[in-house]
């Protein structure tokens, strides 16, 4: 089974007009680099203009509400990403899940909700420290993952992000047998519930990934990319990981 590396980077509550200039050197990346689809989840705010800039890059919001329209101040809408942009959508990162207090069955909505609009989706699941210190990572991700995938789920439009919550920002990576035994696993339970099409499935690894360690996760067995924070904001450091996976 082959499928296609995705490399996306998360921009969390990063970006200006005055990043516009990175959204097209990463886009011109993407396009020197076509083997490997690549991705820049932006600020709503940005969705818009980095759009234009976007090269052979795509554009991704980093959240959308369950509903399609309603009183929820604040929120955007899975069609409201559309229409200023995106193509493709993070649900379930553990930044809102710790923040916003997300549970399994929103992000499983949002995850559908999401697919009603057209958007790719970009599931996350993964453990905390304390979790992954008593051994019982993989039981707890699995167990998350179940609860989070939502019926239906297709790797024509759905990935999974695995980013352990203590690798994220921390500069800290689990060791290559702990990524491989948790993507392995990952892999196990997605054909379990969904059948072969669970081996088309993409499975990307995320926290602190960087141009020095990128080569090594992404030849790490059922790690189909990575989905990238800090250093996707910008091409001199997120070109590298681009490249890697291209490798
Ligand atoms: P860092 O790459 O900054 O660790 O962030 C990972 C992440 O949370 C991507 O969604």
């Amino acid at each position: 089974m082959t499928r296609r590396k995705l490399v996306v980077g998360n921009w969390k509550m990063n970006g200006l007009r005055a990043h516009l200039p990175q959204v097209a050197a990463i886009g011109a990346e993407a396009s020197a680099h076509g083997a490997v689809e690549v991705g820049l989840c932006v600020p709503a705010t940005l969705i818009g203009m980095a759009n234009e800039a976007r090269g052979g890059a795509f554009i991704g919001g980093q959240d959308c509400h369950v509903k399609a329209t309603g009183a929820h101040t604040g929120c955007l809408s899975a069609e409201m990403l559309r229409e200023a942009g995106a193509t493709w959508v993070i649900v379930g990162h553990s930044e809102r899940r710790a923040d916003q207090g997300e549970t399994d069955a929103d992000v499983a909505g949002k995850a559908l909700a999401g697919h009603a609009q057209g958007l790719k989706v970009i599931l996350c699941v993964g453990e905390s420290l304390e979790i992954r210190d008593s051994g019982e990572a993989v039981p707890f991700v699995l167990a998350q993952l179940e609860a989070s995938l939502p019926e239906g789920a297709a790797a024509q439009w759905l990935s999974i992000a695995y980013e352990p919550v203590w690798c994220i920002g921390t500069g800290r990576i689990p060791t290559m047998e702990q990524i491989a035994e948790m993507h392995s696993a990952i892999r196990g339970a997605l054909v379990k519930r969904i059948g072969e099409d669970g081996n088309a499935m993409r499975i990307l690894y995320g926290g602190s990934v960087n141009a020095a360690n990128a080569a090594e996760v992404f030849a790490v067995a059922d790690v189909d990319g990575g989905l990238v924070g800090g250093a996707s904001l910008k091409v001199d450091s997120f070109g590298p990981i681009i490249e890697a996976a291209a490798a």
